[in-house]
């Protein structure tokens, strides 16, 4: 062989050793569509010059970010030729309205995107990049072309039963932005708190934001914590929050519980019951009998003025009414629902739910959003032990909602996919971050497929997405919270983000270790799953 084929075979096999390698440990989280590594490396200065074309809101997040993570300084320039870090907004440049592409070549880092949200995600995963390189300032050339599977990747946090904080909710946004995550389902109505200040109604958070003990010890415990609990967010600090997560690209989707879980609320305004009966905040968890008097034009009333407010107050185009686990003993008690029902010709109690939920998604369409609930407001019957009977209700539910699916029979998510509906899946036993790891390892999280196999083709853009939920009637603390949400938020990431062909569950706890390493060094202690020792 002559000398100079040798050599460049010996080049080509050095090129291939390190293409190998690099894809073996391309360190992002979630993985992206696709990723091609090339010959040679590129190296940012210390002071990093940004030419942002048409870019409006990034810039400051950025220059925080890499200041703070990376010891990088960002200088913005306005000739493209002299920078080394380049973002461009081109409405061509993705067909995905988050979609990105990330370049690095002899020539700097280049990231295209159509829309703010995907040039965001390039950068964030140029941050991945940056923090898995040694120096932090040198990376391999490659080429990143990347997108989501579904466009609804949600974590929500109950705050109704443990109130934690501006500080938590705050930390949450970040990993969710590192994580490509852009929903945050906030919690924030329930038997056992309200936590959102409503001006109308003062009464909800200084009464139904406060109880006097918490059961501890798992459902049906008769052990206390012996200390009170409580808090709220006034409105001020919502919209501290609010541009909190827009800087991240984050919707932020409110829920209000209705006509169930509304025991806080029935402590602040008895009325709102069909008792009328003064009760306490409760302190024991698990479903409750208090449920709103939804004949009662007043209290009609009542819950079209705070999904109002609370809709001027996040500007969202999503708000939850949950839906979920109504107790109609006190309805079945009183006088005017019985008389109610029979005029109605209703089978069912459930049947007069139904009617409200479906009142309430059309007065939130015409305030130009939609409704989102639990399936529940499909009118099922989830729960065996419920045995309801159902009869057709003559209002019809707004085509707009948004149903997200916890509980009961597959066939109903496969169902309502095929009847049109927009679907989150979050199947209690395969989402739910209050399970233990036992019920849901982190393997379970990882292969959760929102899709259900048996859900024709066609109708799979029925399902929007997915969530993943934190519920915290035993959550007291932060420690406790970080524990159960880390790390399977990650897995829940890539369910979300990355396309069933590009997932592999030992490749994703391979770049999981150092991600881990870094919530570490953030004070985020999570669940030490044998997967990661
Ligand atoms: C729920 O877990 N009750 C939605």
């Amino acid at each position: 062989m002559k000398k100079k084929t040798l050599t460049l075979l010996i080049v080509l096999i050095a090129a291939l050793c390190a293409y190998a390698q690099n894809e073996q440990n391309m360190p992002i989280i979630p993985a992206p569509q696709s990723v091609t590594y090339n010959a040679g490396t590129y190296t940012l200065n210390t002071n990093v010059v940004m030419y942002a074309k048409n870019v409006k809101n990034l810039t400051p997040y950025i220059q925080a970010e890499f200041q703070q993570k990376l010891g990088l300084k960002i200088n913005t320039v306005k000739k493209k030729d002299q920078a080394q870090l380049i973002l461009e907004l081109n409405k061509d440049a993705h067909s995905d309205a988050e979609g990105y592409k990330l370049s690095v070549t002899k020539n700097g880092i280049h990231i295209t995107a159509s829309t703010e949200p995907g040039l965001f995600y390039g950068i964030q995963s140029l941050m991945q990049l940056l923090l898995a390189s040694s120096n932090h300032k040198t990376l391999s050339n490659l080429e990143i072309t990347d997108a989501p599977r579904f466009s609804w990747r949600s974590y929500m946090l109950d705050e109704a039963r443990h109130f934690h904080g501006t500080k938590s909710v705050k930390q949450m946004l970040d990993v969710m932005a590192q994580l490509k995550m852009n929903v945050f389902h906030w919690h924030l109505v329930d038997d056992q708190g309200w936590r959102i200040e409503i001006k109308k109604y003062p009464l909800l958070t200084q009464v139904g934001s406060k109880r006097t003990d918490t059961q501890v010890g798992g459902f049906g415990s008769e052990k206390r914590a012996g200390c009170a609990h409580e808090g709220y967010y006034t409105q001020e600090e919502v919209k501290e929050i609010i541009a909190y997560a827009k800087a991240r690209h984050i919707k932020i989707v409110p829920e209000i519980e209705m006509p169930g879980h509304a025991s806080a609320s029935i402590a602040a305004y008895p009325w709102l019951g069909t008792k009328n009966e003064k009760i306490d905040v409760p302190i024991v968890f698990g479903k409750h009998y208090h449920t709103y008097n939804v004949i009662d034009p007043k209290v009609q009333d009542f819950l079209e003025d705070v999904i109002s407010e609370v809709l001027a107050l996040f500007k969202t185009d999503v708000i939850h009414i949950g839906g979920d686990e109504v107790r109609f003993n006190h309805w079945e008690e009183d006088e005017k629902m019985v008389a109610y029902k029979k005029q109605k010709n209703f089978s069912s109690f459930m049947d007069i739910q139904i009617e409200f939920t479906n009142i309430m998604s059309q007065f939130i369409q015409k305030k130009g959003a939609s409704m989102m609930g639990w399936n529940e407001i499909l009118g099922k019957n989830l729960h065996a032990s419920d045995n309801i009977q159902f009869s057709e209700t003559s209002t019809k539910i707004a085509p707009n909602v948004v149903v997200q699916f916890w509980a009961g029979d597959l066939k109903e998510l496969v169902k309502a996919a095929q009847d049109g509906y927009r679907l989150v899946n979050s199947h209690s036993g395969s989402t739910y971050l209050d399970y233990d790891y036992a019920s849901i390892p982190l393997k379970k999280a990882y292969h959760f497929d929102p899709i259900p196999k048996n859900l024709p083709q066609q109708y799979h853009q029925n399902i929007i997405g997915s969530g993943c939920q934190m519920w915290t009637e035993f959550v007291p603390t932060k420690e406790i919270l970080n524990k159960m949400t880390f790390p399977r938020i990650a897995a829940y990431a890539e369910v979300g983000w990355t396309q069933p062909a590009q997932k592999d569950f030992d490749n994703f706890v391979t770049r999981l270790r150092p991600v881990v390493g870094r919530w570490e060094a953030m004070g985020i202690n999570g669940y030490p799953c044998p997967e990661l020792q």
